[in-house]
């Protein structure tokens, strides 16, 4: 196993106060979320807005790392240069989405399993030799009134393991992603007990398919009630859940972890995490960041519509975005940082 190499890798994803970039959105999403805002489904609308994002000045002061996807890791700019070598250019390490999405799971009614396993090894030795040093594989858990099943939280992060362990053969950093859903109208506690449970049956997989701690990246939801549910949770309570369950789960030697955003309004989960660095200010074991993608990408999309004329405007909202996330991780943002700027929108043709 290249030890060192995914040492340093995953310490570089961690540094400072940056985080990661979800943009790894797969042709179905990434259509879904097009449509949403009447931003046309083409592969050439899905490139030029991944052109819009990479190029984006200064990027690499926010981020350490942006997750690609299939289509997008072999794409270029309209000038030619591969989107993969404009990150690195700009500091910001590539990673790679892996897994091939989520399917019904037998004998599981309501729950998911993902796919992608086969084929995998020969998947990352490609990826690596195309620049990627970080992979995520994505696992969801769906809160209903019978779910989840013990015998789906199993498989799932049984999965989770094996891919991390085929990414550290390759020297590639695993970033393992178990999301407890937010859709429901679950309680904060329910969420609370599922996502402890999930964290401890991913600790015991990963330590049963010997995989080293210390080359992975966790991305776990934030504990919050359901977005349905009739009570939702103040900003503190939503940190204090969220990071004493992580305390319980999280063995110290993992050096970092980087949620997802789940649905949250980008500004409510820029303050969360805000909020988790101001109260456990140096007192974790291991990095806290984000690993965002609606969180960061929504404003910036909703203002490009698939305009030239608004890429400018839409750059700025993604570092804008990306900047008071880099503030919630040093436990520096307020809510008044928000109305600075708001670039204007041209919605014309
Ligand atoms: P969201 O931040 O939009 O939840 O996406 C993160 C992600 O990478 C999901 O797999």
């Amino acid at each position: 196993m290249k030890t060192e190499e995914l040492i340093n890798t995953a310490t570089a994803l961690m540094a400072g106060d940056k985080g990661l970039l979800a943009m790894d959105e797969s042709t179905g999403t990434c259509n879904k979320r097009f449509e949403e805002v009447g931003i046309p489904q083409t592969v050439e609308y899905r490139r030029a807005y991944r052109e819009l994002i990479v190029t984006t000045p200064d990027l690499g002061t926010c981020l350490s790392g942006a997750i690609l996807y299939d289509e997008t890791i072999y794409q270029s700019t309209k000038k030619g240069d591969l989107f993969i070598d404009v990150l690195k250019k700009a500091g910001i390490i590539p990673g790679i989405k892996v897994d091939e999405g989520t399917v019904n799971m037998a004998n599981f009614p309501g729950e998911k399993i993902t796919e992608g396993l086969d084929g995998l090894r020969q998947r990352l030795e490609k990826y690596y030799d195309q620049g990627a040093r970080f992979a995520k594989w994505r696992a969801v858990i769906t809160i209903g009134e019978e779910t989840p099943t013990k015998g789906s939280i199993e498989a799932n992060m049984h999965e989770l393991a094996r891919y991390a362990a085929l990414c550290q053969e390759n020297g590639i950093v695993p970033i393992v992603e178990p999301e407890v859903l937010m859709d429901g109208d679950h309680s904060i506690k329910k969420c609370q007990k599922v996502t402890e449970k999930v964290l401890k049956m991913l600790f015991k997989q990963l330590e049963k398919q010997k995989v080293d701690l210390r080359g992975i990246i966790l991305k776990p939801n934030m504990v919050l009630p359901g977005l349905k549910s009739p009570k939702q949770a103040s900003i503190d309570k939503v940190a204090k859940a969220t990071v004493s369950t992580l305390l319980k789960c999280v063995p110290p030697t993992v050096p970092g972890i980087a949620f997802l955003s789940g649905g949250q309004p980008a500004e409510l989960a820029t303050a969360h995490l805000n909020a988790m660095h101001v109260k456990y200010k140096g007192k974790l074991p291991w990095a806290l960041t984000f690993s965002f993608a609606r969180a960061i990408q929504q404003p910036a999309m909703e203002t490009w519509k698939g305009l030239d004329k608004n890429v400018k405007a839409a750059q700025k909202l993604l570092y804008e975005r990306a900047s008071l996330d880099n503030a919630a991780r040093r436990g520096e943002y307020t809510p008044d940082m928000e109305q600075a700027n708001k670039p204007l929108i041209l919605t014309e043709k």
